[in-house]
């Protein structure tokens, strides 16, 4: 019996992650799986009812979970008021520390059905691959934030802080993981104007030597990894990188596979691993029965994999999403002419009835 957290949270959290869930019905019913799904509040949601974006009980239960699901947190209606009491920073931070999940998986994969729903040209998209590993409990996000009258105005400081067993635990991952896939790593850095950088290039380039030598491993910086990122964005197959620059091309990686709602993430590194589409809440379409809920379900496929070890199941997710595109479904963000317009809950029901029929 396997304990799921579930925090469906805000804007379109809360269509997606219901249908993620009849994929995991499914999977269970299909290979006798069993899930105990507890639901909690998290985010603008839980400030709704409770007054803080993170409730006590919540992180309870998600640290005596053996995964969680968590849908998005945010939105207009909680944009005011000081940052610790905001989603983001009030919700989505605090879990990722306080689960020490310091490893945000991020595949960016083309599926070949989607190889013309890009704003990019297909020649260059064919055969993306890319697994971002963005380090997700340290640098600026988690640094002391300030902001002090000075005589124009204001100053504000975010302090950026790295250190090198920081650096050690996610570019270790990093070599692992390109080990079973291309054996490459690009690792990513500012170091020609960031301290930390500097100690993080040094820190790769170190464990490299003493442990990976067999992965190949180029260092790029950050706005030079954004060129190459849209112009040969089939080369790459690792990315290591701090948290902010993680972000930042995580979302432009998602680009490269038609429509962020086709990226799912997996945050590892403690005891529970966090899953969650890497798309925000999405104010504007929520409600709206049309967000695409394949990130969410494909983030399903890593919780299978990666916290249950059910690798067989976990491809046969991916395997269905990949033929329910073969078969011309398409919500609004990836439609495109002559395909079949379907709505989140209609995208679901077909994924589920479409991995009864596929073999991995
Ligand atoms: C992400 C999101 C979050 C982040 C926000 C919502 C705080 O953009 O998971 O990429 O910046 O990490
Ligand atoms: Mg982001």
């Amino acid at each position: 019996m396997h304990k799921i957290a579930v925090l469906p949270g805000d804007g379109i959290g809360a269509e997606i992650v219901p249908v993620a869930l009849t994929v995991l019905d499914k999977i269970s019913q299909m290979y006798g799986y069993s899930f105990q799904y507890t639901h909690a509040l998290v985010g603008g949601a839980a400030i709704d009812e409770t007054g803080v974006p993170l409730p006590e009980e919540t992180l309870a239960l998600c640290k005596a979970s053996d995964a969680i699901l968590l849908g998005a947190v945010g939105g207009p209606k909680w944009d005011h008021g000081p940052a610790h009491l905001r989603p983001e920073v009030g919700a989505l931070l605090p879990l990722r520390k306080e689960l020490q999940l310091f490893a945000n998986v991020r595949p960016a994969v083309l599926f070949p059905a989607l190889a013309d729903a890009s704003t990019l040209k297909r020649e260059v998209i064919e055969g993306v691959d890319i697994l971002t590993m963005r380090e997700l409990t340290g640098g600026i996000y988690f640094g002391k934030k300030t902001r002090e009258d000075i005589e124009y105005g204001q100053r504000a400081v975010d302090e950026m802080a790295y250190t090198t067993a920081e650096i050690e635990r996610i570019a270790r991952l990093a070599f692992q993981v390109a080990r079973t896939r291309r054996n490459k790593v690009t690792s990513v850095d500012k170091a020609n104007v960031l301290e930390c950088s500097r100690l993080w290039r040094e820190t790769v380039i170190r464990l490299h030597e003493a442990e990976y030598a067999d992965v190949e491993l180029e260092h790029i910086y950050v706005d030079n990894a954004a060129m190459q990122l849209i112009l040969r964005p089939a080369s790459f197959d690792v990315i290591v990188t701090g948290n902010m620059f993680g972000d930042i091309l995580t979302d432009q990686a998602s680009v490269l596979t038609g429509s962020i709602g086709m990226l799912p993430s997996a945050s590892l590194g403690g005891d529970v691993g966090m899953y969650e589409p890497a798309h925000g809440s999405a104010p504007d379409i929520a409600g709206q029965n049309k967000a695409n809920p394949i990130a969410t379900i494909l983030s399903v496929g890593m919780m299978l994999k990666y916290s249950f070890g059910y690798d067989e199941a976990a491809a046969r997710v991916e395997e269905a999403v990949r033929t329910y595109l073969d078969r011309g479904y398409r919500t609004p963000d990836i439609m495109q002419p002559g395909m079949t317009l379907v709505t989140t809950e209609e995208a679901g029901s077909l994924i589920c009835d479409i991995l009864e029929e596929v073999t991995e």
